[in-house]
């Protein structure tokens, strides 16, 4: 059975205060996992250390950072490396989300070194993808997310695919409140599937988690992940919210 998960990217939000509040509220009602299913906070460098002591115990419940950079050390000031995570304790990374992919000017060629800097520490990436407004609109989106696939992870082995977990975040469903119906996502999802399947095989494929991202809220996550493609969400603005982030995370069962 696949690893079904509910991802949280707080992005640039919340102060420490903040950060603490929302964790207080969500360890009071956080709920019990069963042991197929992993709640991810993917939240600000600054907050790593403490979040993980604050989820030190709770089974299933693990920390992310949202970016790495593609060297392991060197003259890169302001930059953070996989291997300062890994030594932190860190055994999960966002890489290529939409918002650095458009400011941060990441590429396919760029993200594949992230995720062999990543995979080489320990460190499994959360590789994201999905198209702009346009592709979408010209019915070019199947081949766009699956050129992004392509370009960052095929250099990889069989082995190392079947560990890591992809992301599916169409561009125009992020922070519009516009989400992709489910007929949208499935279809993405049993594409993107069917792209690893082409170069790994089926049996490799089937272990790889999907989340879907993009205006997800307690509103339509079981709608969304009772697809059967859709392992999960990556939750962005509902999840700085404990009762809306909890109701997602109840909506994996
Ligand atoms: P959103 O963001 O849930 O606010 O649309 C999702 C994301 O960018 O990961």
């Amino acid at each position: 059975m696949r690893t079904q998960i509910a991802a949280a990217n707080w992005k640039m939000n919340l102060v420490k205060e903040e950060a603490e509040q929302l964790m207080d509220q969500l360890l009071a009602s956080a709920p019990t996992l069963q042991n197929n299913q992993e709640v991810i906070l993917a939240i600000p460098f600054p907050y790593l250390t403490w979040a993980q002591s604050r989820l030190d115990g709770l089974k299933g419940y693990r920390v992310a950072a949202q970016n790495c950079h593609h060297k392991n050390a060197g003259a890169y000031t302001g930059e953070v490396s996989a291997p300062m995570l890994a030594s932190l304790g860190i055994r999960d990374c966002v890489l290529g989300h939409s918002e650095r992919r458009e400011y941060q000017g990441e590429g396919e060629a760029l993200l594949a070194e992230k995720m062999d800097r990543c995979l080489e520490a320990g460190i499994r990436p959360i590789f994201c993808c999905g198209e702009p407004l346009s592709v979408r609109e010209a019915g070019n989106q199947n081949e766009f997310v699956a050129a992004q696939i392509r370009g960052s992870l095929f250099h990889l082995s069989a082995e190392v695919i079947a560990g890591i977990v992809i992301a599916y975040e169409p561009i125009w469903a992020i922070g519009t409140g516009k989400t992709a119906t489910t007929a949208q996502a499935q279809e993405m999802h049993a594409s993107i599937r069917q792209v690893l399947a082409q170069q790994y095989g089926q049996a490799v494929a089937s272990q790889v988690p999907i989340l879907y991202g993009g205006s997800v809220k307690a509103a339509n996550a079981v709608e969304l992940f009772t697809c059967p493609d859709v392992d999960g969400g990556l939750v962005g603005g509902a999840s700085l919210n404990a009762t809306e982030f909890i109701s997602i995370v109840s909506a994996l069962s």
